[in-house]
């Protein structure tokens, strides 16, 4: 038996605009998508046992099967190879947290295993990034990053298609973080469309904006690493507030911001593709962590209490 894991993430700055080129600064969550794979006899097998918002699984099949296909031809292997395939671990299927990638790329290790085909972390991530574009149509590849190899990082994808501009970013001290779920899920391949298309009808309003989006990760980055916590929260609060002009938050999203932000966090913004899925709020000690955490338990909010600046490959 093959067996395999990836990385949850949250996007601290940046997420959609980094499709398109702006850079992203995204940190890897200690929390994991873990796959098992055996040679099957017939098809696909597929036993899904990773705790997930209400209908994340139902709603993700088509996507799931294809991605696994994807990723057999990407490995050189016939898409109909017969496999089968558990997948659990710590990581909760929410929206925003990069699950798709986190289980394509277990899935991709556990099959290296069970195969003996002994792909280097390049090629796993290359290959857990075919399999991503079953999700999100045309993704910047940042999530599969963060859940191949971990870590804070600062993240560029290469417009000509080659290899990704990746840099460590290194802070002080881990940093405390809540993670809270809207419960809705989301389908990440609509949101990147949608912001594609309103980007181009309209490119008078989005190209500012866009401008505005890198001046905001060039700036966080330079707080994290100088551990102006206050400032790199300011700046998670503006870049929300793009996030909302460009058209992925949501009532929920918007609701569970404003709550956090109501409790003392230091900022506060939806992660990965919105429309649904998650927001993260910055909580920088064991304190505020606590109470973020409780008012969104208070309110029925599902969450995520863990630290950025952590997990390295
Ligand atoms: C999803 O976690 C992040 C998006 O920017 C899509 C991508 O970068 O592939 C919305």
């Amino acid at each position: 038996m093959g067996k395999g894991s990836g990385y949850g993430k949250v996007i601290l700055f940046g997420e959609h605009f980094v499709v398109h080129g702006v850079p992203g600064i995204v940190s890897a969550i200690d929390s994991s998508t873990d796959a098992e794979v055996k040679k099957g006899i017939k098809g696909l097998n597929i036993k899904d046992e990773r705790k997930t918002a209400k209908g994340y699984s139902e709603e993700k099949r088509l996507q799931q099967v294809e991605s696994i296909e994807r990723m057999l031809k990407a490995m050189d292997l016939d898409p109909k190879t017969p496999l089968d395939i558990w997948i659990g671990g710590t990581l909760p299927g929410f929206s925003g947290l990069g699950a798709s990638a986190a289980s394509s790329v277990a899935i991709a290790r556990a099959i290296s295993q069970e195969l003996n085909l002994n792909l280097s972390n390049e090629k796993i991530n290359a290959v857990a990034y075919e399999g991503e574009k079953a999700y999100a149509g045309n993704p910047s590849g940042i999530d599969n990053t963060a859940a191949t190899y971990g870590g804070l990082m600062w993240f560029k994808k290469n417009p000509a298609g080659g290899q990704d501009f990746v840099e460590k970013i290194h802070v002080k001290r881990p940093i405390e973080i809540v993670i809270g779920s809207t419960g809705k899920v989301a389908n990440t391949k609509a949101m990147v469309e949608g912001v594609a298309e309103r980007k181009k009808a309209n490119p008078k309003k989005y190209d500012p904006l866009f401008k505005q989006a890198e001046n905001l990760a060039v700036a966080g980055r330079k707080a994290l690493e100088s551990g102006d916590l206050k400032k790199v929260g300011d700046l998670m609060n503006e870049n929300h507030r793009l996030l909302q002009e460009i058209g992925v938050s949501s009532k929920e999203l918007d609701l569970l911001v404003d709550m956090a932000r109501k409790q003392g966090a230091f900022g506060a913004k939806l992660t990965g593709g919105g429309g649904g899925g998650c927001m993260v709020a910055l909580t920088p000690g064991k304190d505020l962590q606590g109470k973020v955490a409780s008012a969104f338990k208070t309110a029925g909010f599902e969450f995520l209490s863990t630290k950025i600046g952590v997990v390295t490959y």
